[in-house]
This record gives C-alpha cells, sequence and structure tokens, in this order.
C-alpha cells in the first residue's frame, strides 16, 4: 500500500541547540525522510544555531555524519549530499545579542513565508530565546515556535514558560511538542476508535473492566543524569506522554479533528482525573528505583551508580492506580506503568473487557477469559483481539483464548515514519491536533503536583527493584490486590 505524501509550503526552520543530540538524532533525520519522500517545496531552509562556532561545510559534515548513524537505510550518500546544502549554520548566543542579525539575514522576510522555530534547549533558555525573538523582530504573522517538553517542573514553573512564550506568540502559534502524539499507533487510537463501529458502543464502565497502559524502557538514563535526577519518571514520562495516552483512550468522541475539538476532549479528561494526594498516594502509587542488575547488553549499575548519588530518592519506575471521575469511567480503573531497564522496550495499551455475565460451557471447557484488545505501540507496532474460541477438534467443546492478530508492518508494508516526521509536517501546515494546548500541559501538572508533593513528604524512598525486572512487586500488589493481573502479552 502506497502512502500519498502531501507536499508542504516552503519553510525556514531555525533550531536553537541545532548542533545538540535531539538535532542530530530526531530532528534532522526526521527531515532527511520527509525530504527524500519529496515533501519539500522550495525555498526552504533549515537553520543550525549554537554558540560554538562552524565553519557551514564542517556543519554540513556533522550533519551529513549524524544522518549516516542516525537515518536508517535511507542515508545514501548522494542524496546527502544534496540534503545537506538546505542547512546553514548561524553562531549565536541566546543569552547575548551575539548572531541574531545574522539569524534575521537568513530568514525569508516574506511575511506569509512559514518561519518555525525549534527550540531544542534545555527548557529554561525557553523564557529567554522567546524574549530575544520577540526584541530582534523576528515574529512575523507566519512565525511559529516548537518547544520540547518537558515545560517546567510543576505547575507553577510551567505557567511561568506558558506566559513568557505567550507574551510572545499567541496561542495558535505556538506547538508543544509531545513526541507520543507523533507516533503512528497512538494516531492509529483515534482511528480505531472513531472509524469503527464496533468498539465505541462497548467503550466505557459498564463493558470495560479496566485499561492497562505499560510503557517500558530497557534503557536506564543514558547520560542524562543532572537532568533526570531533577525530573524523575513521574515527570519525565507519566506528566506527559502516559497522561496524553490516557486522554487518547479515555476522552469523548470529538466533533471533528480540529486542533481545538480534539484538545477540548482531552482536556475534559484531565480535569475529570480523580486526585491523588497524600490522603490516598501510598495506595494509588508506587515508586521504584533500579539496583544493578541486568541489561540488554549484559550486567548493568544501579542508579544511585548512574547519577553518582548514593542517596538519591529519585523514582525511575513508576506505577499507579488512575480513576476517571465522569460518567463513562467510573468504575474502571487506569492502571499506569512506566519504567527504565525493565526487561524490554515495549509499549502497550490493553483493554480489558468485562467478564460474561453467565457462562452456558460446562467447568471441562476451561476457564473463560476476558476480551482484551491490545494495542501495541512500539515496537512491531499491531492490535490484537483476544477472543474465546473453540479448539478445534472432536474433542468435545473445549475453549481457548487466542488472538486475532495484525501486524501494521505486514498489513501496510510501508516505512512507517517516526513521531518527528509527522510533528514537523504539521508545524509546517500549522495543524496543531497532535500538541498540547496551554491548558492541558497545566491541568497535567495540577494531578501531578499533589502526587509529588504526597512523596515529597514521606520518608520511604522509592522500592528497589533489579535491572532486567519489571519493577517492584508493589507494582504487582497494586493489580493483584483488585483481582487483576498486568498483561502477560510480553512478560
Ligand atoms: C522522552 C523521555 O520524552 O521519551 C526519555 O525524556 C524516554 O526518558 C523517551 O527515554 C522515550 O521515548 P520513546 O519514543 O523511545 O518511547
Amino acid at each position: 500500500m502506497a502512502s500519498r505524501i502531501l507536499k508542504v509550503p516552503p519553510f525556514d526552520l531555525a533550531v536553537f541547540g541545532g548542533t545538540g543530540d535531539l538535532a542530530y538524532r530526531k530532528l534532522y533525520p526526521a527531515l532527511f525522510h520527509r525530504y527524500i519522500d519529496g515533501q519539500f517545496t522550495a525555498p526552504s531552509k533549515i537553520i543550525g544555531m549554537s554558540r560554538q562556532a562552524f565553519e557551514q561545510d564542517a556543519f554540513r559534515a556533522k550533519v551529513a555524519g549524524a544522518l549516516k548513524r542516525f537515518a536508517g537505510g535511507a542515508a545514501a550518500g548522494s542524496t546527502i549530499d544534496e540534503f545537506v546544502q538546505m542547512f546553514q549554520f548561524v553562531t549565536l548566543d541566546v543569552e547575548s545579542d551575539e548572531g541574531w542579525d545574522e539569524l534575521k539575514a537568513s530568514l525569508n522576510p516574506d511575511p506569509a513565508a512559514v518561519r518555525a522555530f525549534y527550540l531544542a534547549t534545555r527548557p529554561d533558555y525557553f523564557a529567554a530565546i522567546a524574549k530575544k525573538i520577540a526584541a530582534h523582530q523576528l515574529v512575523t504573522p507566519s512565525a511559529r515556535i516548537i518547544v520540547e517538553k518537558p515545560i517546567g517542573k510543576d505547575g507553577a514553573s510551567a505557567a511561568r514558560t506558558n506566559d513568557a512564550i505567550g507574551e510572545v506568540f499567541s496561542e495558535q502559534q505556538i506547538f508543544r511538542i509531545d513526541h507520543y502524539l507523533g507516533k503512528e499507533t497512538v494516531q492509529n487510537l483515534m482511528a480505531l476508535r472513531f472509524a469503527n463501529a464496533l468498539f465505541e458502543p462497548l467503550w466505557n464502565s459498564a463493558h470495560i473492566d479496566h485499561v492497562e497502559v505499560t510503557v517500558a524502557e530497557s534503557i536506564g538514563i543514558e547520560g542524562r543524569a543532572r537532568y533526570y535526577e531533577e525530573a524523575g519518571a513521574l515527570r519525565d514520562m507519566v506528566q506527559n506522554h502516559l497522561l496524553q495516552l490516557l486522554c487518547l483512550i479515555a476522552m469523548e468522541p470529538p466533533a471533528s479533528l480540529d486542533a481545538d475539538s480534539v484538545r477540548d476532549e482531552k482536556l475534559k479528561v484531565l480535569k475529570a482525573l480523580k486526585p491523588v494526594d497524600a490522603s490516598n498516594a501510598a495506595e494509588v502509587t508506587v515508586r521504584g528505583q533500579y539496583r544493578a542488575g541486568a541489561g540488554e547488553g549484559g550486567a548493568v549499575q544501579g542508579y544511585c551508580e548512574d547519577v553518582g548519588n548514593n542517596y538519591s530518592k529519585t523514582e525511575t519506575f513508576v506505577a499507579l492506580k488512575v480513576e476517571i471521575a465522569n460518567w463513562r469511567w467510573a468504575g474502571t480503573p487506569f492502571y499506569l506503568r512506566t519504567g527504565k531497564r525493565l526487561p524490554k522496550r515495549i509499549s502497550e495499551v490493553t483493554v480489558a473487557f468485562r467478564e460474561i455475565p453467565h457462562s452456558i460451557f460446562p467447568e471441562e471447557s476451561g476457564i473463560i477469559r476476558r476480551t482484551r484488545l491490545v494495542i501495541r505501540l512500539q515496537p512491531d507496532e499491531g492490535i490484537k483481539l483476544w477472543l474465546m474460541l473453540k479448539e478445534p477438534g472432536a474433542g468435545g467443546m473445549r475453549l481457548q483464548h487466542a488472538p486475532l492478530d495484525m501486524n501494521f508492518a505486514d498489513v501496510f508494508s510501508i516505512y512507517a515514519p517516526e513521531a518527528y516526521e509527522r510533528l514537523l509536517m504539521d508545524v509546517i501546515r500549522g495543524n496543531a491536533t497532535l500538541f498540547m494546548r496551554r491548558d492541558e500541559v497545566e491541568a497535567a501538572w495540577r494531578w501531578i503536583d499533589p502526587i509529588l508533593e504526597a512523596w515529597a513528604h514521606t520518608e520511604d524512598a522509592p522500592r528497589p527493584y533489579f535491572a532486567g525486572t519489571w519493577g517492584p512487586a508493589a507494582a504487582i500488589a497494586l493489580v493483584v490486590r483488585e483481582g487483576r493481573s498486568w498483561s502477560e502479552e510480553f512478560a
């Protein structure tokens, strides 16, 4: 099945932090893929900026090197040479006025031309960069700004960052990236729910027993000790990625796919989350921290050694029972878990339907299990619908739990784009559906802040778990004591 490519209008993309990890690993490879698919329209330009000076050719050679490492099989030499000609380097210091005139001179002066500023820097620079963009009069009607999570480290700091950016750009011009929203299968959650008549009538607490979201990573903190020590798994993954997934699973059908219709519905879910605070945090949250154990490539050290702090209380694993206090979901818990140094990299949503009200089958037929819909976000994107079926043969009515199994790579034999490819093209098109609106980010913090506060006021440290295991035993107990279990799909 061939995918259709819709060209985007000509653009200038100016990347602050243009020689950083995010730019080399994610942004430039994503742009390269869109380039080789013929999605760009000339004249378009990518401007990389950093404080450290580079000759144009040296910068282009660095970009080419990054593409060879990170752009996969697509990185044929001659196309890379062509592509890097789109790149220009500007030495620029976000804290002084050095380089800003050169940046201005590099941008297309036509007020209608799309001009996007990507802040691939530490979040504490966001406000200062926005101010400088304004001071140097770089904001045109078609300008837009892209910021990466984390936006703030709590509600108050998020509001300050949003205020500072909001003084320069209107909300329609601000694109807050949560790269999970750009993942193909995350978008498929919407297709599955709203382009099929099958699921939506059952999509409520009358029919769904519980929902599980697992985002497991086998990697550790990958040299990000300073950031991670301050963030921890709740801020790094739950405040954004997992809550966004939860919103897409739980929201009411939006009136249309336009940005505000979708974001209005997600916001309602965030507002309906049952508060977790000091009164119930011990009951519905589990924090863990990895100890030395097995990594994918051999033995790995523990988190405290990774960050060089024996007393660290930062969590690298979280499991939560989340309830949504509204008519659709009252009585259906959502269990979320995420962690570093788990046995595998795997992200899945499992929707477990209620048990049948009455069985007509004799005991010898076997146990009747719940119908489960499993949506695999990564790797091996696909959908499995676990059903009870009759075991073939003449041995009487014996039942078996078996999946209708659909692997997207087999069905759509095309390259599945990386999240950033889709998101960057959406920015250029001005489509904000897959980006977080200010009120969503702040509503998510309003729910997260009391959890952080409850944890800060307890003497308990995060529970240890060995690297290479599925987190602390308490995370299993969280669901088992309610007569349920985490999905065993991949265990
Ligand atoms: C990032 C987190 O937002 O998402 C990282 O900061 C995490 O800690 C990453 O590793 C996971 O993304 P993905 O796309 O690999 O699941």
